[in-house]
Order: C-alpha cells, then structure tokens, then sequence
C-alpha cells in the first residue's frame, strides 16, 4: 500500500535535552549605580520589612518595573536562532546599566550573570551561556533591576523561529493563566485565590503547574516573605490589602510536574524533560484590582506585545 500524506501537525522532532554551555567572565557593573545590599556578599539576609508599601516606594517600583520591561522588550527583539543566551544576557546587562539601574540577579546568592534564561525543559533560573537558540526552541527570559531601592521583576517566554504547535500553545496558555491569576487580585481577596484560578485553567488545558517555585512578595528586597503558589493551596489564607507588592509567575509543563536541579545548583528541569513556560509580572495590589507595575512608561506590556509572534 502507497503512504498517503497527510497534513501532521508540527510536533516537538525529538530535540536533544538542552545541555550547559560556556559561563562568561561576571560583567561589571559601574560604580556610579547604586546596588542591592546583597551584590558585594552574595547574601539577601533575612526578608524584614513590612508587606504593604509606602507610596513613594511604589512609585520608585513603576519606575523599576518600567525599565525591566523595557529591558525586556529590548532583549525580546534579538531572540531568533543562532544568538547564544550569553549575547542575550550581554545585551540585557548594558542596557539596565545604561538605564542606570542594577541586575539584581548579579551575585544574588551568587549567581554568576544578569538575566536567567531558561530554554525548553529548563523551568527557570537558567544561567545564560555560550549555548546558540536553535529554530523551535521556546526561551524564557526573565529581568530584574534594582532601581531607587526596589525591584521591578518580570519575564516573557518567547518562541524561536518555527515552534510546534503544542510548545506554542503551552506558551499560549502560560502567558493566559498569569492574567487568570491576576484577575482574581484585590484589596480584600486571598492569597489562594491566584492559584486556584491558574491551576483550574492549566488543568484545563491539561497542564501541570510547578509547586516548588512560586510567586514573591518584592519591593525593597527582591524576595519577601510573602508566598504566592500559583496551585491551589487552602493554607494560603493570607488577605490581600492595597498597597502590597508581589510577582506571579506560574511555570505550567507539558508534562508531569517533577522537577531536577543540575548540579550547577541553579538550573531547573523538568524530570521526564517535556517543556515548560513561564510568565511573570511584579505587581500592587488596589482598592478594586491591581496595578501591573512591570509595564513601560508609555503603557507597553512585554508579554501581551510579542502574544502571537
Ligand atoms: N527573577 C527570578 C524570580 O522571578 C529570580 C532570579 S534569582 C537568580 O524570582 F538568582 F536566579 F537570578
Ligand atoms: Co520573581
Ligand atoms: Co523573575
């Protein structure tokens, strides 16, 4: 019998699992920047400081969340196969010192480079290497500055060149359960109620949810005490009040949910090395909503402008 072609969708061509390429030297940062107390030690201390924020320091996170989404937008047009993350982080890097901000991830518990980048089945905190995009790769890009004493924290998964159809639609559905989990956020509401929302439009798109990596609250230090999981978790009862600062950042798999850490004691993988996305916004909670504080100064979302592209 002839094979009869049929129109298959594009499905992932079995791609080898993403290995650790070369670390550069740690860029410099300028003295003139003013730094987080954990760049010269490494050590972030203890999370002290209240949850709620005063309005100068919201104010301070517009503009901190503004220049890392500016970043991001910057660094998100250079993604197309063949640029190493290295370059990524390199151009990332100039830019936030050229804004006159800070990369908080430089030396945060010593991580050796400005931006993560997490290719494929690496769920997060991929260190930037001498590794080149390669045409289907899906690529998180995640930016935090310190900027005026606070943090702005935020990152896109983006598609490099002719991605399959479930690797877009996983993205698709990342970037959609952020907002569902936004949506449910208010002076007055729960901490629960993010990741009950995120976790029933995963499942509903059978996706599974990361557990040990979630949400924080950020402003002055770049992780507070305030936990945010982006699954449904009934002792998460803690009441929303406006003027909170937190991330969500869901990191939804194609498969199960287990993860591997390398030995490199930073990068994330999924077990049964399927794909995973990531979005991620910081944001203050108001009287009726929310504020998302990781937008540009002309009102610009990095992860709604490259949606679909
Ligand atoms: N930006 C990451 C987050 O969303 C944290 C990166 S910490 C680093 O919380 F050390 F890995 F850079
Ligand atoms: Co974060
Ligand atoms: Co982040």
């Amino acid at each position: 019998m002839a094979k009869r072609k049929t129109k298959t969708p594009k499905v992932p061509a079995s791609l080898p699992p993403v290995r650790q390429g070369l670390v550069s030297p740690k860029r410099d940062v300028p003295s003139v920047i003013s730094r987080p107390p954990y760049a010269q030690t490494g050590d972030p201390g203890p999370s002290v400081l209240p949850l709620v924020r005063t309005e100068n320091e919201i104010e301070s996170m517009r503009k901190a969340g503004a220049i890392a989404a500016e970043v991001l937008l910057y660094v998100g047009e250079e993604v197309t196969p063949g640029i190493s993350t290295d370059k990524l982080d390199q151009i990332a890097h100039h830019e936030i010192v050229r804004k006159g901000a800070y990369p908080s991830p430089l030396n945060y518990r010593g991580f050796p480079k400005s931006v993560c980048t997490s290719v494929n089945e690496v769920v997060c905190h991929g260190i930037p290497d001498s590794r080149q995009l390669q045409d289907g790769d899906i690529v998180n890009i995640d930016v935090t500055v310190y900027y005026e004493g606070v943090h702005g924290d935020t990152s896109v998964t983006f598609l490099v060149g002719d991605v399959d159809d479930h690797s877009r639609s996983l993205v698709d559905t990342t970037r959609e359960a952020l907002y569902r989990g936004m949506e449910t956020v208010r002076n007055g509401s729960q901490v629960c109620d993010i990741g009950q929302a995120i976790e029933k439009y995963a499942h509903s798109n059978q996706l599974s949810v990361v557990r040990e990596f979630i949400g924080h609250g950020v402003g002055p230090e770049f992780h507070s005490s305030l936990a945010i999981p982006h699954y449904f978790d009934r002792r998460a009862t803690t009441e929303l009040l406006t003027g909170m600062s937190f991330t969500i950042e869901p990191m939804l798999n194609l498969g199960g949910h287990a993860l591997q850490m390398w030995d490199d004691t930073w990068t994330v993988v999924t077990s049964d090395g399927r794909r995973s996305a990531q979005f991620e916004h910081t944001l203050v909670v108001t009287d009726d909503g929310f504020e998302i504080l990781t937008q540009t100064s002309s009102g610009t979302i990095p992860a709604e402008f490259f949606a679909g592209r």
